[in-house]
């Protein structure tokens, strides 16, 4: 039997509390479904700088590369907000991404039925939503060289000074996104969105072009469509469910999936799977986060949502373990908890209701997984 390996890096903030949460429903999938996990814990983000002076050591990069899966809580928080640039927990999590070349960035939204009057929007727009945007990972803007800031010597520059990003995009890097994304797409329902600003960026037409030629040369029989990404955020917040699978860049990926994020009535909901390419075992390399941050105006007491989490380890079974029967019964545990109108306070609206502690949410979960069984 297969023992499976586990990095489990909770970091800042609230990680740690929905990380105990997790660990709950991994023991329950060893002494229930008789599955093996080898599971390790180390630092990133700033509870690693606190020890080592920098948000990642090398060590536990090293380890994040050998393991069959990386779940990461969360990083940063206003302790840190003043560090240097280049030791500020979020290199940490970026390293991470960068040098396990995890250039598929999976995050669905899913609008649970019994959260569909949660969201912002009307729950007729939402109920039933069921998309992924798949956000390219390692490039673009958040990697682009030159980056900076510098003094210029124009003295009609007021300040004196200019900050510098670039947006850089090779074909490879956009046609290995795509594929990700038409391969998604065939397994739901076989359409594929793609947005950039080709009206305005010459990396955005590179992107439409690869996008086009990729789909008409391997996956042809899906479904292309194409938007301005600010078009695609006006309509994503318009009417959500035309999108089946949008596949976009590292910023525009990031906002996109904020905003979608929202729709489904919490962010404490939305897990993600960054993965790249595959390893010797055929699956591919692969990180798992909660899509929420490490929320430090909540942390420590006992109030964060350990859904994301969770849902992310779901992922995992999914996308790492090839447990796909098992990753469909942790989801079929959280909906039936939600439909048994279990809460933790970011899920209450307006009207109200009593909260659970995020360790009661991991508990009543875990109850659901032994019933559904
Ligand atoms: C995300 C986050 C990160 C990002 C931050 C924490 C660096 O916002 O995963 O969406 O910008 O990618
Ligand atoms: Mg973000």
């Amino acid at each position: 039997m297969t023992t499976y390996s586990l990095l489990i890096l909770p970091g800042d903030g609230i990680g740690p509390e929905v990380m105990a949460e997790v660990r709950k429903v991994i023991s329950w999938f060893e002494t229930s479904r008789g599955l093996k996990f080898d599971v390790s814990e180390d630092l990133v983000g700033g509870a690693a700088y606190d020890v080592h002076g920098k948000p990642l050591s090398d060590a536990t990069m090293a380890k994040a590369q050998s393991v069959d899966a990386v779940l990461l809580g969360a990083v940063g928080g206003p302790k840190y907000d003043n560090l240097d640039f280049s030791v500020k927990p979020e290199r940490g999590l970026l390293r991470l991404r960068k040098e396990m070349d995890l250039f598929a960035n999976l995050r669905p939204a899913q609008c649970f039925d019994a959260l569909a009057d949660f969201s912002s929007l009307k729950p007729e727009v939402v109920a039933g939503l069921d998309i992924l945007i798949v956000r390219e990972l390692t490039s673009g803007i958040y990697f682009g060289q030159p980056r900076g800031i510098q003094d210029d010597n124009d003295p009609a520059n007021e300040g004196g000074r200019v900050g510098i990003n670039t947006q850089r995009y090779t074909s490879g890097e956009i046609r290995r996104v795509a594929r990700s994304a038409f391969e998604l797409a065939r397994k739901r329902g076989n359409r594929v969105c793609s947005m950039e600003k080709a009206n305005v960026m010459e990396s955005g037409i590179l992107w439409r072009e690869e996008v086009e030629w990729v789909h008409k040369n391997e996956f042809s029989d899906v479904e292309l469509s194409h938007m301005y990404a600010d078009n695609g955020a006006m309509q994503l917040v318009r009417n959500p469910r035309q999108f089946d699978v949008i596949v976009t860049d590292n910023l525009f990926g990031d906002i996109l999936s904020d905003a979608a994020a929202m729709l489904t009535g919490s962010l404490g909901m939305l897990p993600s799977a960054s993965l790249g390419a595959p390893m010797e075992n055929g699956r591919p390399k692969a990180m798992y986060e909660p899509v929420h941050g490490s929320a430090p105006d909540i942390a420590g007491q006992g109030k964060a949502n350990p859904i994301a989490c969770i849902l992310s380890f779901a992922m995992a079974l999914r996308y790492s373990y090839d447990e796909g029967a098992n990753a469909d019964l942790l989801e079929k545990a959280v909906e039936k908890v939600l439909a048994d109108g279990v809460r933790t306070g970011d899920l209450l609206g307006p009207q109200g209701g009593t909260a659970v502690s995020t360790a009661e949410m991991g508990d009543k979960i875990v109850q659901a997984l032994g019933a559904l069984a």
